[in-house]
């Protein structure tokens, strides 16, 4: 096998490339429009300005009013506002939240400390193709439930979850829906209101923006109680002084995304399943993880029977393949992904697996490189593998 003269990157869902377009304009406000959005004197007067238009591009692109858009510094913080806002928010209203058991840490942790402090929280099973079923959020409200948080799309396999009735079933209880979107931004089309949402997150560096910077929907209305307190700035919900380059950014990237959103998802999503066809095709023992259909349309995850996530993802990286072995900030501990085992996958077949994500700029000939590669690896490795044995046609795993 042939090491690859370049290297390719297959790891989006972990973090994308800034565009160039986005980096230009990034560096002009840096340098040129460099004034604290705070002060009244020309400098300050065109960083405002720039905030105030990234605000009404962002908020464009998810149909809400720009003063529903309170910036932070990506998609972990504006989860933990979300959480920690209403909780403090409606603790006398309850102390019941309803999540999946699927959600991203940056959900789960928050609630793991709300729990510490006395809140009761409801983790929702999935299906085997990773769906909620919102009959089961109808079911688990009660009159102490305060808030759903259910993510748009996974960041391990890609499924995208019915949030508009999920959002319907909130809407008609009265309680708040938060959506950690982090994931689907610019990848699928959010509406707030046709999704009834009361509080999105989105995170920057997912869409080719830097890292470092996000923001938090939060419909006209809701109450979130801060959780950083200082100079008043974002009306005094999230104190601080902006990040304007990391803002500006965040909006170029939006823009230019959202121009042909449509055009590139599909070639995405074309390339995607090609890249699966042919796993599924040349290699054995693998299984396609998430729902086949409703799904990011560059995630690809994989379960190679009788082997490690890790292993695969080091030997592609030797070849100059970057992909990853679960989600990026699991990806340094062989474990199986708490998402995969949520799906009912079997926690050694679930070790065995890796996330492919593709971005708008990959190409069918890299595609081609990793689809020549990839049955060669896994053939090898599962040669070398100790707990893999094979005998008269049969394979065995032992445990
Ligand atoms: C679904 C989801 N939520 C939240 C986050 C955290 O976002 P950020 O890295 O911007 O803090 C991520 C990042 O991987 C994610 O995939």
């Amino acid at each position: 096998m042939q090491k690859l003269s370049r290297y390719i990157y297959f790891d989006h869902s972990a973090t994308t490339p800034v565009m160039p377009e986005v980096a230009k304009v990034v560096y002009d406000a840096m340098t040129l429009y460099f004034g604290n959005a705070s002060e009244p004197h020309i400098f300050g007067v065109e960083a405002k300005h720039i905030l105030e238009n990234s605000r009404v591009s962002i908020a464009k692109a998810i149909n809400s009013y720009a003063d529903e858009i309170l910036f932070t510094s990506g998609g972990t913080e504006s989860n933990n506002i979300a959480i920690f806002g209403i909780a403090e928010a409606y603790f006398q209203k309850g102390n019941h939240i309803i999540t999946s058991e699927i959600e991203h840490p940056a959900v789960h942790m928050p609630l793991r400390v709300l729990e510490q402090e006395g809140y009761e929280i409801t983790y929702l099973p999935v299906d085997s193709s990773g769906m909620v079923n919102p009959q089961d959020v109808k079911n688990a409200i009660t009159n102490k439930t305060i808030l759903v948080t259910i993510m748009h799309a996974n960041n391990v396999m890609g499924a995208i979850q019915p949030i508009d009735e999920i959002g319907r079933i909130t809407r008609e209880n009265n309680i708040i829906f938060h959506c950690d979107a982090v994931q689907s931004y610019m990848s699928a089309e959010i509406d707030v209101n046709a999704l009834n949402v009361d509080l999105l997150s989105i995170s920057g560096h997912k869409v080719y923006a830097p890292k470092g910077v996000g923001a938090l929907f939060i419909r006209r209305g809701t109450k979130v109680v801060p959780q950083i307190y200082g100079g008043g700035q974002e009306k005094g919900r999230r104190s601080g002084t902006e990040n304007i380059p990391g803002i500006l950014g965040f909006a170029k990237a939006t823009e230019i995304l959202m121009s042909d959103l449509r055009e590139r998802t599909g070639r995405v999503s074309g390339l995607r399943d090609y890249l699966k066809d042919a796993i599924m095709e040349k290699i054995s023992d693998v299984t396609y993880n998430g729902d086949p259909v409703k799904r990011l349309p560059g995630n690809c995850n994989f379960t190679f029977k009788y082997l490690e996530g890790s292993d695969i993802v080091s030997k592609l990286d030797e070849y100059g393949i970057a992909i990853s072995a679960g989600s990026a900030c699991k990806s340094e501990a062989s474990k199986a992904s708490d998402t995969l085992l949520a799906m009912g996958i079997c926690p050694e077949y679930a070790r065995g697996s890796i996330r492919i994500s593709l971005g708008f700029e990959n190409t069918r000939e890299e595609v081609d490189l990793l689809i020549n590669i990839l049955p060669e690896i896994i053939s090898s490795l599962r040669n070398h593998y100790p707990l893999y044995k094979e005998k008269d046609g049969d394979r065995y795993f032992v445990f």
